[in-house]
Order: C-alpha cells, then structure tokens, then sequence
C-alpha cells in the first residue's frame, strides 16, 4: 500500500514537472529574441534601408521621368486623318503603341468617313490613350480615286482642317489655367502610317511657333531636311522644287497652338498642287526666318515616311467566288 503510493506521487510529479516544461518551451517560442547584438544590426539595416529610400526618393525628384510625369509639362496635340481600309486597325495599333509612351499626349483622331465607324471607335476606347474622335468625309470630287496616281490630290486635308477646328472651338472656350495651358500646347499632324521615334516628341514639345526637323525616307530621298547655319534654317534640302514656299512633308514639323489659335484663317488647301498642302497651311504663320531647327540643329532623323504595301486579296478573292472566303463578321 504505501509502495503504491509512493510511485502515484512520483509519477504525478514527474508529469507536473514535464507540462511545466512543455509550457514554458511554448511560451518561449512566441517570444522575440532580445540578443542585444541581434537588435543593433536590424536597426542598422532599417536605417540603412531608410538611407536608400532617401536617395531613391531625391533621384526620382530630380530625374527626366518626373519632368515627363509633371502635370505642367506642355501638351501635345495630334492629328491624325485615317481612312477605311485593310491595314487601318493594323496602323492605328502600331501608331496608338508609339504614343502610349508619350506623356500629355492628346490624340485627335479624325476619320475620312461620313460616320464614326465602330472600328475606330472601338480601338480608341480600347487604347488606353486621351483622345478625340472626329470625323469628316472628303468631298468626292476632292478624293483620290481607286485608279488615281497617288499624288493627284491632297490626302487628309479635310480632316486636319477639321482637327483644327475643334482645337479652336476648344480654345475659344477655354479660361483661366485652362487657357493658359492651351497656349504652351503644340500640334503636330501625325499620318497613320509614318514611323515615329519617342525622342521627337520631345523635340516638339517645346515649340515657340513652328519647330522643324528632318524627314526620313521621303521625296524619293534618303531624307529631306532644313539646312541650318548659325543656328537658322536657310534653306531646305529636298530633291523635288527647292523653292516651294515650305518644302518640307507633314511629317517635318510642329506648330505652337497659339499660333493656330491667334491665326483663326490657317488651314490646308484641299485643292492645293503636288507638294503644296504643307506650304498652304505654314505660310499663313510664319516665315522661313521663324523656323526653330530642333534634333540637334536638323542633323537627326527620328521620323520616317514609311507607306504600307496594299495587301493582296487574290486568293482571298478566289475563295470568295466559292462563298469559301473568311469570315466578314471577324474584324481585321
Ligand atoms: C504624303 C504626306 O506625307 C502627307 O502628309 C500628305 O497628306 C500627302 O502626301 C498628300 O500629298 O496629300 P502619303 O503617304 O502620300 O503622304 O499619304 P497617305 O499616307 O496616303 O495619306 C495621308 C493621311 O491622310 C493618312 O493619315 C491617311 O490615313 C489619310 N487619308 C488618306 C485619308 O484620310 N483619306 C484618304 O482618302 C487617303
Ligand atoms: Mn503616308
């Protein structure tokens, strides 16, 4: 009897001893390590951490990507005449993709139609870019015919002049801040088939009344570009009528929007000879002397005057006589 009792109380303490242990283990884990040395080297490493940041921080305050994200960075406006056709959405993305790296940029997208057509307007509510939709349908006796040699008339006039419009409206509207901001503004005339690098953009940017710069491909020339001397445009050099009042091509220049806005007759001559859009719009504001050279003095090509091959359809042509051809209703 009293053996038995013994090795219960034994047996009992020793089990109160080992939960007491188990306990206090557990307690332990959930504890923070309060090694001093331990301590000092996170608090070392935050404040290193912190340090960076700091720097990080100053950097980005000083770096061309905040200029670029200022919302007192001037804007630009874009005009871009587009037309129906096979390769307009295929133009219209590659274009959309260059221009969604351009800060403050404001696309004014007018559509050669009688209607917005749901392609366009589709794909601009799909781009992720701040734009404008117009539309104005080229007389049919001032549009180029399937046939036509394609220097007959004058493409997209109607539609720049109607992009023009809506700025003016949009200027005579505007007050304050908002007007201000409308008068540092530039506008450039972007064709939907050119190749357009990033950095012109930020040439343009910065345009008191018409900057100018160098055209790639073009005219039937390696490039045509202003001639620049001491800083001023002299002459142009150009393979085709040196001597027109502006030979440059769309893609060559920039106009301050407060030179349209304080120019309210500036447009293009719809009916205007070969070669002479350009010069039919410019000569209502400046003069050669005015010019403002930008890629390093016209010595830079960053845009070029590229045309899209006309895609062929004789196969899908062929397979359309059998009722085989692809399917109308998938837009391409
Ligand atoms: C050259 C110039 O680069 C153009 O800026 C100028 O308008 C044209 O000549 C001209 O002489 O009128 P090019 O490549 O021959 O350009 O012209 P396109 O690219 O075929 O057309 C210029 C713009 O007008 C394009 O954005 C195009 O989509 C648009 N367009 C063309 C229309 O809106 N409607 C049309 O019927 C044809
Ligand atoms: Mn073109």
């Amino acid at each position: 009897m009293r053996v038995r009792l013994k090795l219960k109380t034994v047996f009992v303490f020793y089990f109160m001893v080992s939960l007491l242990g188990l306990i206090y283990a557990l307690m332990q884990l959930g504890q923070r390590c309060d090694c001093r040395d331990y301590g000092e080297s996170k608090d070392q490493q935050i404040s290193q951490l912190r340090g960076e940041l700091q720097k990080l921080q100053e950097h980005i305050k000083t770096s061309e990507l905040s200029k670029i994200s200022k919302p007192n960075l001037h804007a630009i406006y874009v005009i871009t005449p587009t037309y129906a056709r096979l390769v307009q959405k295929a133009e219209l993305s590659r274009l959309s993709h260059t221009f969604l790296h351009v800060p403050r940029l404001h696309w004014i997208v007018v559509e050669d139609a009688a209607q917005p057509t749901p392609l366009v307007t589709d794909f601009l509510a799909a781009s992720g870019l701040t734009y404008t939709h117009l539309h104005k349908l080229t007389p049919k006796d001032k549009k180029l015919q399937e046939n036509d040699p394609s220097w007959l008339k004058p493409r997209g006039a109607e539609q720049r002049n109607e992009g023009l419009r809506w700025l003016r409206d949009m200027g005579a509207a505007a007050e304050g801040k908002e007007a201000a901001a409308l008068e540092e503004a530039v506008v450039y005339f972007a064709d939907d088939d050119n190749t357009y690098s990033l950095q012109l953009f930020e040439e343009m940017r910065y345009t008191n009344r018409v900057s100018v710069w160098p055209v790639g491909l073009v005219g039937g020339m390696k490039f045509e570009s202003p001639v620049v001397q001491d800083g001023r445009v002299v002459r142009f050099h150009t393979g085709w009528r040196p001597n027109r009042p502006f030979p440059m091509d769309m893609a060559g220049f920039a106009v301050s929007l407060r030179l349209i806005l304080s120019n309210p007759e500036a447009c293009f001559d719809g009916d205007a000879q070969m070669g002479f859009l350009e010069s039919s719009f410019l000569q209502h504001l400046v003069t050669m002397d005015d010019l403002e050279p930008k890629a390093d003095l016209c010595t830079k090509v960053l845009v070029w005057h590229t045309r899209t091959e006309k895609p062929k359809m004789k196969r899908e042509d062929a397979l359309q006589r059998q009722g085989l051809g692809s399917d109308p209703d998938v837009e391409v």
